[in-house]
């Protein structure tokens, strides 16, 4: 963070702040199924309104409409949900992202007022990452300052992420800060005994992840479709070929619960039971990825066994990533209150290519400042 300017040291006092953050939360039939992403949100708009900022212009993407209009992917339900979770605030929402309409809700926002636009991925610009679409955003919405907090997005180059830089003075919000202070913790300087634990559906990304851990972690574990790919022998080269090749490092789970059609759809006791022997005297815990198929209670019971461990074992500082491993998590804990983890982090590819060194555009173009 040497280059960047923090929020934090930023005098925001009477300015409009124009707010990136990463609203692209999980929906299911037009409701709101994780909302990790919304309430994280919370502490900088908290931290905005104490330093004395004017008004709030958020913007965020969701899902990939590609440009186009499309109604299940307004944001109108995140604004909804933002006004439930800060009853106190003066909250609204407009269906664009710049020009009269904008113009006029920022004119009429009460100070103090927060003002979510619609979804920035309605427009080309914002994928093509247009400096004309950035400006007319900058210039609608009459923001003194941008503050990029939306870490789960930094790892693309957007307008919202990159080309607005060069029309605002522009700085990195608590959330970013917090999130790339961790992740980048451990890759560089974590406490050891340090396991890392990959897992999850999507199998293309994890080899160059599992290669950069290889110099870092102690120990790597292999659970998921990952997992139950090598043991069937239909995982691609790339990545069996990392797991093959490092025996004494890797552990990769080998029973499984399987469904009717012999699936292989969780980590099974045994595997399960050696997990957790491994973990006992960690100091540092990175879990991407869950173990079994969660979205069926029958095939999360290694992932929550994982999740009861790290959630009871406070000397290990355990860092969750990836959108479905956090939203299991998550809904784990509203069970369990007592389950406690060092960072539940917002950030799913971002997360992942902060952690096996990629450049990320959207720092980058805070660091050029
Ligand atoms: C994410 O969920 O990882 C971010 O919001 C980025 O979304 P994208 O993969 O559609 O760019």
């Amino acid at each position: 963070m040497e280059t960047r300017q923090s929020l934090k040291d930023t005098n925001v006092r009477g300015q409009t702040v124009l707010l990136r953050v990463d609203y692209n939360v999980p929906m299911k039939d037009g409701k709101i199924t994780d909302d990790l992403r919304i309430r994280e949100t919370i502490p900088t708009l908290e931290l905005l309104a104490k330093k004395g900022a004017r008004r709030i212009v958020i913007i965020s993407h969701l899902g990939r409409p590609k440009g186009q209009k499309i109604a299940e992917l307004s944001l109108a339900p995140v604004a909804e949900k933002l006004k439930e979770l800060m009853p106190e605030k003066k909250i609204f929402f407009v269906s664009d992202v710049s020009g009269p309409d904008v113009e006029d809700a920022v004119e009429k926002l009460p100070v103090g007022g927060i003002l979510l636009l619609e979804n920035l991925r309605f427009f080309p610009g914002e994928e093509d990452n247009s400096a004309e679409f950035a400006r007319e955003i900058a210039e609608s919405t009459h923001a003194d300052v941008f503050v990029q907090d939306g870490f789960a997005v930094i790892h693309r180059a957007h307008a919202s992420t990159s080309a607005i830089t060069a029309e605002i003075p522009s700085v990195a919000g608590p959330l970013l800060e917090k999130e790339v202070t961790a992740l980048s913790k451990l890759t560089t300087n974590p406490a050891h005994p340090f396991i890392v634990i990959i897992g999850g559906a999507k199998v293309t990304d994890k080899a160059p992840l599992i290669a950069k851990f290889l110099k870092l972690a102690d120990r790597i574990i292999i659970g998921g479709k990952i997992a139950a790919d090598y043991n069937d022998g239909t995982l691609d080269e790339e990545n069996a070929a990392v797991l093959k090749n490092n025996p004494d490092k890797i552990y990769i789970a080998k029973d499984f619960a399987l469904d009717e059609s012999g699936a292989k759809l969780d980590v099974g006791e045994q595997s399960t039971s050696e997990i957790l022997e491994m973990l006992d005297g960690a100091k540092t815990v990175l879990w991407n990825g869950a173990l079994g198929y969660t979205e069926n209670p029958e095939f999360a019971k290694s992932s929550t066994k994982l999740a009861e461990y790290l959630g009871t074992h406070p000397d290990i500082y355990s860092v969750i990533c990836g959108g479905d491993t956090t939203g299991f998590v998550e809904n784990l804990q509203k069970a369990q209150p007592e389950l406690n983890f060092g960072l539940i982090s917002t950030g799913g590819g971002a997360a992942l290519e902060l952690l096996s060194g990629e450049a990320l555009p959207g720092l980058e173009s805070l660091d050029e400042k």
